[in-house]
C-alpha cells in the first residue's frame, strides 16, 4: 500500500525545541518508520513554513530580511530533526519556487467555481510603517470601558469583544504609531459552500472524538475567509500586485509542492501524482490540535473546490501539548532545555523514547527531568538494555558467542513463545493505530517478559548440570530470539539502539530496511555469531546531573524574569476631588460559585455574596484564576457600576485586580465580611 505521510510544517520562524517533537512529529516518524518495516511503499514529508504576517515582523524586529530569516530557521530546524535521526524522505520549504504555480492553480480552480469573492472593506493601516496591520499587532482604547492599553481583538481589562478597527487611537503595538482606516480589497474564500460536503465526510471517519467535534463545531459556522493579505512577503495573488496568499492558505498546500519537489529530485517529476492523485494512497497528517481546524476543515473544502482529484486526509492524528516541568515551553522565559547540551550529554534515543513513552496523545503531558532519569535507567537501561547485555554476555560465558541450538519446548517455554509473539502483533496494533505511547509500553513489557523468563529458566543452574545442556541451549535460543524482536519493536521508536541490537545478533544488514513479517517470523539461524564483547547500549543517568539540569532550568528562568525597574508603568490617570472618589462604592465580596463561561478563554461567572444581596458577576481572569481555587474568598467588588452585558451574561459589577502587563493577581480580604466598604 502507498502511504503518504506528513508532519505539519513548522514555521522557520524560530527553533525548535522538545516541545514541537512530541505533537507531530515524533509520532509521525515512528509511524513512517513502521509502515516502511510493514513493506508499505511510504512517503513521509515535512519542511518548514516560510510565508506570514509573524514572519516579516520578526524578521524586522531581528535586523534581517524575511528571505535571510527562513533561511537561517530553516537550516538550524532540519538540522534538529537530523540530530533526532528523523527519517523524512523530503523536507522541503514553501519559498521552494514550485510552490507559487501550486497555490496559484488551486486559487484558479476556486475562482473558475465561482468559490472566490472580492470585496472592500477597511482594515487599519499605519503611514509609519507602510503596512496594513493585523489584528494581533495592534492596540488602542477599549471601546466599551475605556482601557486604553486593550488589545486588537479583545480587552484584556473588561473582556469585550469587538473589531480592531472598533479601537479607539488605534496604535501600531510595535511602533506605537497612529493607524489609520484604509480601505482595502481582499479575495474571500466561501467556506460556507462546503457545508455539507464537509459533515458528510467528516461524519463517514472514525477519528479521534476531540478531532471530529473540534472539526465539526468550526463547520457548523463556516463564512467566507479572506485568503489574501497586503503584504509583500507570500506566494503572489495572480492579477493583484499589492496582495499574497494568507499564510494558511498557502502552507497545506505546501505538503503537495513537497511531493512535487521530492519528485523532481528523484528525477521523476511526476512522481507525485503516485501519491496525491492515487485514490488508494492513504493519507496520514500528524498536527497538534491547535491545527485541526485547518487540516480537519479548510484545507479540505479547499481540495474539494479542486479540478485534480487530491487525496483528502485518511487520518488525522492530532495531539496535544507537551509541556516542560508543568509549563509551557518558552525561549524567551527561559525555560527551556539547552539542545546544545542536551546532545552532548544524552543521546537522541534516550530523547526519543522519553518523549515517545509519554507523547501527549489523550490529553497534554509533559517532559520533566525526573521522568527523563527514570525512563532512561529504569527502562531503557534497567529493563531493555539488562535483558540485551545479560542473554549476550551469558551466551559468550556458556554458548561461545552463538547462536545455541533449540531443544524441545516445554510448557513454560512455549508460554514464553507465545507471549512474545503476542506482545509483537499487540506492538504492531498499536503502531497502526497512531498509538506510540502503548507501543513503547510494550516494548518494555516485551523486555520485562525476558528477563522473567531468563530468572525463572535460571540457565546460570542448568550449566552446572551437563543433562541440563539442552534446556540451556533451549533458553538462550528463546532469549535471543526475544531479543531480535526487541529490536523490531525498538526500530520506529530508537532506531539506532535497534541497529545496534541487530548487529549485536551477528547481522550486517540495516535493520529499518528488513521486513517486520520476515523478521518476526524467521529464527535466527543456530550457530549464527553474536556479539562477542557485548557493549552496553545505555548509561546510567546519575541524580547529580538531573539535580543539576533542574538547578539550571529555574536558574534560567529566574535571569529571564523581568526585572521590575524595566517594567513599562501605565500613565497616571489625571487627578480626581474627594468627592468624585467618594462615588465609587467598592465592597468586599464572598464568591460563593464560579464556572468558566463557555466558548471564553478569559471569562469566569461569579455568584458573589455581599452580605446584604447576591450579585452575577463576569471577569476576565480565568488564565490566572482556576474557578474551584476562587471559591468562599473575599474580593474587592466595584459595586456601582453600570451593569455590562458580556458573552449574554449580565455582569452587576467589576471585580478589582492588579495588573502589570498581561500578569494579574486578585487583592483578597482575610477577615472583615462581605459588604464591608472599601474607602
Ligand atoms: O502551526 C504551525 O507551526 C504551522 N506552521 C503549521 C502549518 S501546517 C501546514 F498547513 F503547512
Ligand atoms: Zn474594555
Amino acid at each position: 500500500m502507498k502511504i503518504l505521510i506528513t508532519s505539519a510544517l513548522p514555521y522557520a520562524n524560530g527553533p525548535l525545541h522538545f516541545g514541537h517533537i512530541a505533537g507531530a512529529y515524533l509520532p509521525g516518524d515512528c509511524y513512517a518508520r513502521f509502515e516502511r518495516l510493514k513493506g508499505n511503499e511510504v512517503l513521509y514529508l515535512c519542511g518548514s513554513d516560510e510565508y506570514g504576517v509573524a514572519i516579516t515582523l520578526s524578521a524586522d524586529l531581528a535586523g534581517r530580511t524575511p528571505k535571510q530569516h527562513v533561511d537561517l530557521f530553516h537550516e538550524i530546524n532540519k538540522a534538529f530533526f537530523e540530530k533526532l535521526e528523523f527519517s523524512f524522505d523530503h523536507y522541503s520549504r514553501t519559498t521552494w519556487p514550485g510552490h507559487v504555480p501550486t497555490v496559484q492553480s488551486f486559487y484558479r480552480d476556486l475562482a473558475d467555481k465561482g468559490l472566490i469573492e472580492e470585496k472592500v472593506e477597511n482594515h487599519l493601516y499605519s503611514e509609519k510603517e507602510n503596512r496594513f496591520l493585523a489584528d494581533r499587532y495592534v492596540v488602542g482604547t477599549c471601546p466599551k470601558c475605556g482601557y486604553q492599553e486593550a488589545r486588537g481583538d479583545e480587552c484584556q481589562s473588561c473582556a469585550a469583544s469587538y473589531e480592531a478597527t472598533d479601537l479607539k487611537n488605534p496604535r501600531s503595538k510595535l511602533t506605537g504609531s497612529p493607524l489609520v482606516l484604509k480601505p482595502s480589497n481582499h479575495l474571500y474564500l466561501r467556506f460556507d459552500h462546503f457545508k455539507e460536503q464537509l459533515t458528510t465526510w467528516i461524519q463517514s471517519k472514525v477519528w479521534k472524538e476531540n478531532v471530529v467535534n473540534f472539526a465539526m463545531r468550526y463547520i457548523e459556522e463556516l463564512k467566507p475567509r479572506a485568503i489574501t493579505r497586503d503584504s509583500e512577503w507570500g506566494v503572489p495573488v495572480p492579477g493583484m500586485p499589492d496582495k499574497v496568499f494568507y499564510v494558511w492558505f498557502d502552507a497545506p498546500i505546501g505538503y503537495i509542492s513537497a511531493a512535487k519537489e521530492w519528485a523532481v529530485k528523484t528525477g521523476k517529476p511526476d512522481r507525485w501524482e503516485d501519491y496525491w492523485l492515487d485514490e488508494k494512497t492513504k493519507l496520514v497528517q500528524f498536527i497538534g490540535k491547535d491545527n485541526i481546524p485547518f487540516h480537519a476543515v479548510f484545507f479540505p473544502a479547499m481540495i474539494m473546490g479542486q479540478n485534480l482529484p487530491y487525496k483528502l486526509p485518511d487520518e488525522i492524528p492530532a495531539n496535544e501539548f507537551y509541556l516542560l516541568e508543568g509549563r509551557q515551553f518558552s525561549k524567551s522565559e527561559g525555560w527551556t532545555i539547552d539542545l546544545e547540551d542536551f546532545f552532548t550529554k544524552y543521546t537522541p534515543d534516550q530523547i526519543r523514547y522519553c518523549v515517545a513513552a509519554n507523547a501527549p496523545e489523550t490529553s497534554d503531558s509533559e517532559f520533566s527531568w525526573k521522568d527523563f532519569q527514570m525512563r532512561c535507567n529504569a527502562e531503557l537501561l534497567g529493563k531493555f538494555g539488562n535483558f540485551v547485555h545479560r542473554v549476550l554476555v551469558f551466551a559468550k560465558q556458556q554458548c561461545n558467542s552463538r547462536v545455541p541450538k533449540r531443544g524441545e519446548l516445554h510448557e513454560v517455554d512455549k508460554k514464553f513463545s507465545q507471549e512474545m509473539n503476542a506482545l509483537v502483533a499487540t506492538a504492531a496494533l498499536h503502531f497502526e493505530g497512531f498509538s506510540l505511547r502503548k507501543a513503547s509500553q510494550t516494548l518494555m513489557e516485551l523486555s520485562h517478559l525476558g528477563n522473567v523468563y531468563f530468572d525463572m529458566k535460571k540457565p546460570w543452574a542448568l550449566a552446572k548440570d551437563p543433562a541440563s545442556r539442552e534446556s540451556l541451549d533451549t533458553c538462550i535460543a528463546l532469549c535471543v530470539e526475544c531479543i531480535k524482536n526487541l529490536s523490531l519493536l525498538a526500530t520506529p521508536i530508537i532506531p539506532h539502539s535497534a541497529q545496534k541490537v541487530w548487529e549485536m545478533l551477528g547481522f550486517t544488514s540495516t535493520l529499518a530496511k528488513g521486513s517486520w513479517k520476515k523478521i518476526h517470523e524467521t529464527p535466527l539461524p543456530t550457530g549464527q555469531h553474536l556479539a562477542a564483547d557485548p557493549v552496553p547500549l545505555f548509561r546510567k543517568v546519575e541524580d547529580a546531573e538531573i539535580e543539576e539540569q533542574i538547578a539550571k532550568l529555574h536558574a534560567m528562568a529566574k535571569l529571564k524574569e523581568k526585572p521590575m525597574e524595566t517594567t513599562s508603568y501605565e500613565a497616571m490617570k489625571e487627578t480626581i476631588s474627594f468627592e468624585q472618589f467618594d462615588k465609587v462604592d467598592i465592597r468586599v465580596a464572598q464568591i460563593l460559585e464560579a464556572v468558566k463561561v463557555p466558548k471564553s478563554k478569559k471569562l469566569l461567572k461569579l455568584t458573589v455574596d455581599l452580605g446584604f444581596e447576591k450579585r452575577t458577576i463576569v471577569s476576565g481572569i480565568a488564565l490566572k484564576y482556576q474557578p474551584e481555587e476562587l471559591i468562599g474568598k473575599k474580593v474587592l467588588l466595584l459595586a456601582n457600576l453600570t451593569p455590562a452585558t458580556l458573552m449574554g451574561i449580565e455582569s452587576q459589577g467589576m471585580i478589582l485586580a492588579a495588573g502589570m502587563g498581561s500578569d494579574l493577581e486578585l487583592p483578597m480580604i482575610q477577615h472583615l465580611p462581605p459588604g464591608s466598604l472599601v474607602s
